[in-house]
């Protein structure tokens, strides 16, 4: 036994200076590439204390009467097979097997680990076929996004993903999510797999097979997710969970959802049976809203409110212009509207307007907005025509211009009575990262704004008391910031974006019919 304990201390030294050594490779390799080519390739690291703690929970999810046969297929140095030969040892390994693409890593992991039982192929993870099963995968794929990939190569990874499990993934999910579905192939039967990846397939629509892949087909028994504020990896701007499931047909069971903290202490954790995940559309809910049942009953914003995103211009600078500038090139304001300046420059949340309806802010904006065709411009508006033709070779051939009937036409959006800002940061736990502004001018909003339009009843309740529109819009700004949260979207560093649809679902604390 003391021979054991000092032959195994020994190999954690070893271990311990092997890991040292990743570490500083990692960080050589990764400075001999700029970001934009680490992102192509998903290349961001896992933290060795991130990596122990991941390596560590997984070890004491599989069969410990079994030796461990263990696959990671973005290898990158090997950052989860250092943890392992840390925390198991190495005789505890049969069999251990890694995948990396970019012959950089894989030359040097190959060196680094030479001594040691892992082969370290240099390919392509989602053209390779499975050479044996494993029981242990420990993966962080690479976070590329799906317009990052050429479309053959994603079409050969989109049939590749639903040849081996079955699931046919949308265009618009990225890499990881292929490596998550076709490593099934590699996992022997209650084979265990701890996924490192972005949270947002939590909530979005291409994430929807990737739930019902993990409820149907495999036994998803843990989902933990990083407080985003504690971004884990932070050249890659996304927030992360780690996923672990079996290779084992479910039996409603229950899934353990936690978040913050760590792996193996949580700030909050809920226990929630497969039929209620299955129910539920946004899985990071959990495990903050536990009172989701009670919320479901109570009154919608879209019980009362339209909501539009605002006018996307097809190019600020150019369609936007200052009062002054206006007058500088001889136009009239007779094409223009008032336009509220983006999110990031309005201070205030409510907007007082003049005697024209025009907002009294510092900075006066107005949004060229001509319904008239290029034919009559041309021969009643000389000066109007001369500003448009200096954007016909540049604004003219943007995407959204040349989708449109004639080039400079915008979109209709009425002056909006509320609007809300779309992204923002909370500046602690319990404020909110929506700002709800009271628009009192007939001033239309750019797609830095959702735009609220109360419904037919409430406008005509609105007409008979006009003070209720000052109490909605005290009421909205007090909404806890949990109600808020829970619809929208967390990013890395603690982003929150809320969409259209999301922001129609909040709930209010009260029905609007005072
Ligand atoms: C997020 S890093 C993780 C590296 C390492 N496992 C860790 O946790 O630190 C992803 C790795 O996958 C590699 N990679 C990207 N695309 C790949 C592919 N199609 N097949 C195999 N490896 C790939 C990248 O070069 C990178 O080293």
């Amino acid at each position: 036994m003391g021979t054991q304990n000092r032959r195994l201390g020994s190999i954690r030294i070893i271990d311990d200076n092997l890991e040292k050594l990743r570490v500083s490779m990692q960080m050589a390799l990764d400075s001999c590439k700029t970001i934009n080519e680490r992102r192509k390739l998903g290349q961001f690291s896992t933290p060795t204390a991130l990596a122990h703690d991941i390596v560590a929970f997984g070890l004491d999810c599989v069969d410990t009467t079994k030796n461990i046969r263990f696959f990671d297929p973005a290898f990158g140095t090997g950052a989860f097979y250092s943890a392992l030969l840390q925390v198991a040892g190495e005789q505890r390994i049969s069999k251990a097997t890694a995948i990396e693409i970019d012959p950089l890593f894989a030359k040097a992991a190959n060196k680094l680990w030479l001594s040691h039982k892992i082969n370290i192929i240099n390919d392509d993870f989602t053209t390779s076929e499975p050479d044996d099963k494993y029981n242990l995968i420990i993966c962080n794929p690479p976070y590329v996004r799906h317009h990052l990939i050429a479309s053959d190569r994603k079409r050969e990874i989109r049939n590749k993903t639903e040849d081996v499990s079955g699931v046919k993934l949308s265009g618009f999910a990225g890499l990881y999510c292929h490596f998550l579905l076709q490593s099934i192939q590699w996992m022997n039967d209650n084979a265990v797999a701890g996924w490192l990846i972005p949270s947002e397939f939590m909530d979005v629509n291409y994430g929807a097979a990737i739930k019902t892949f993990l409820l149907s087909d495999v036994e998803l028994f843990r989902i933990h997710r990083f407080d985003p504020k504690n971004t884990q990896f932070e050249d890659a701007l996304v927030s992360s969970a780690i996923v672990w499931f079996r290779n084992k047909k479910p039996n409603n069971h229950s899934v353990v959802f936690s978040y913050g903290g760590s792996l193996a202490q949580p700030q909050k954790s809920i226990t929630i049976t497969v039929d209620s995940l299955k129910r539920e559309p946004k899985w990071t809910r959990f495990p903050c809203q536990l009172q989701k049942a009670s919320k479901q009953a109570a009154p919608k914003l879209k019980d009362y409110f339209d909501v539009r995103r605002g006018v996307a211009t097809g190019g600020n600078d150019f369609f936007i212009l200052e009062e002054s500038r206006i007058k500088a090139l001889g136009l009239t304001l007779e094409f223009f509207r008032p336009i509220l300046p983006s999110a990031r420059f309005l201070k205030t949340t409510e907007i007082e307007a003049d005697a024209h309806g025009y907002p009294i802010l510092p900075q006066r904006l107005f949004l060229l907005d001509c319904r008239l065709n290029e034919e009559e411009v041309r021969a009643r508006y000389p000066r109007l025509w001369q500003y448009l033709e200096s954007g016909k070779d540049s604004i003219a051939t943007g995407y959204l211009c040349k989708m449109r009937k004639c080039w400079y036409f915008q979109e209709q959006r009425d002056a909006p009575m509320l609007v809300c800002t779309y992204m923002g940061r909370a500046s602690s736990e319990r404020s909110n990262a929506f700002r709800f502004i009271l628009n009192n001018s007939q001033a239309t909003v750019t797609n830095s704004y959702l735009a609220l339009y109360p419904k037919e009843k409430l406008s005509e309740r609105i007409a008979c008391v006009p003070s209720l529109k000052r109490t909605i819009w005290e009421m909205l700004n007090r909404l806890p910031s949990d109600s808020m949260h829970t619809e929208g979207r967390v990013y890395g560093g603690g982003l929150q974006k809320i969409e259209p649809k999301e922001l129609l679902n909040v709930s209010l604390p009260c029905s609007l019919e005072f």
